[in-house]
């Protein structure tokens, strides 16, 4: 189910520079959000898949992260990347309970929780 958002986000991405396509979905407070890497000729203004899933779950009204997939061509599938990651755990109220799935079209499958991606992580929870 997840996954399928996620595909379908991947054919959506626009990569003109890297060509590295990326398709995320994010099930947040039980709905499914896509996202995809949307790059800029500046190259450090490109936005990943899995932050722009995030943005819009938030713009849709959801705030708990309970489960991401990724769609990319790489293999074995690729992980999310550390910023990413960071900004995954942002919304996760038990990172050990958010399963990452990272799948491919030759139907290779990596799968993960957020806590085994960034351990010990920083969260708001430290702030003041
Ligand atoms: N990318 C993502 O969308 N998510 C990641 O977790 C890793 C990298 C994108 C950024 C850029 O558009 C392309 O993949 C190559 O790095």
């Amino acid at each position: 189910m997840i996954e399928s958002f996620a595909k379908a986000a991947q054919a959506k991405a626009y990569a003109p520079y890297s060509k590295f396509k990326v398709g995320a979905a994010v099930r947040m407070s039980g709905q499914i959000f896509e996202g995809a890497n949307v790059e800029n000729a500046s190259y450090p203004l490109s936005v990943c898949a899995e932050r722009n899933a995030i943005a819009n779950a938030i713009i849709g009204g959801a705030t708990e992260l309970e489960e991401v997939c990724v769609y990319t061509d790489a293999s074995p599938p690729a992980s999310p990347c550390g910023g990413c990651r960071q900004v995954l755990r942002e919304f996760a109220r038990d990172p050990a309970a958010v399963k990452v799935v990272s799948i491919n079209g030759a139907g290779e499958r990596r799968e993960w929780t957020l806590a085994h991606l960034l351990p010990d992580s920083f969260s708001g929870s430290e702030l003041p």
